[in-house]
């Protein structure tokens, strides 16, 4: 399994969020409420930086246009399929996050 390692999770307090980046890919770690998400920090709508956004509860508005996400389910607001986040799991080992990126 390929793993990124995020640094520590007692590092990333609820509601706040960083950009590590594989391979050149900027990918969003962000704690909502006690639970980690990680997804590419790209706005599928014109890929502006997600990291740049507002997250309100588990809403994530894009500060280009106003397009938002629920970060739990990746799922744009409202949901429709084509505009989904790319997310990546998350595993906390050890008190350390690791993004999946693949098998
Ligand atoms: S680039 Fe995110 S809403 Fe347009």
């Amino acid at each position: 399994m390929s793993r990124l390692h995020a640094g520590a999770a007692a590092a990333l307090a609820p509601g706040t969020w960083k950009v590590v980046v594989a391979n050149g890919v900027p990918i969003v770690v962000l704690n909502c409420e006690g639970t980690w998400y990680a997804f590419l920090d790209r706005c599928p709508h014109a890929a502006a930086p997600l990291s740049l956004g507002r997250l309100r509860g588990d809403e994530l508005t894009c500060a280009r246009h106003g397009w938002s996400f629920d970060v739990t389910t990746g799922a744009s607001i409202p949901n429709n399929p084509a505009f989904g986040l790319k997310q990546f799991p998350v595993v906390v080992d050890g008190g350390e996050l690791f993004i999946v990126l693949g098998p």
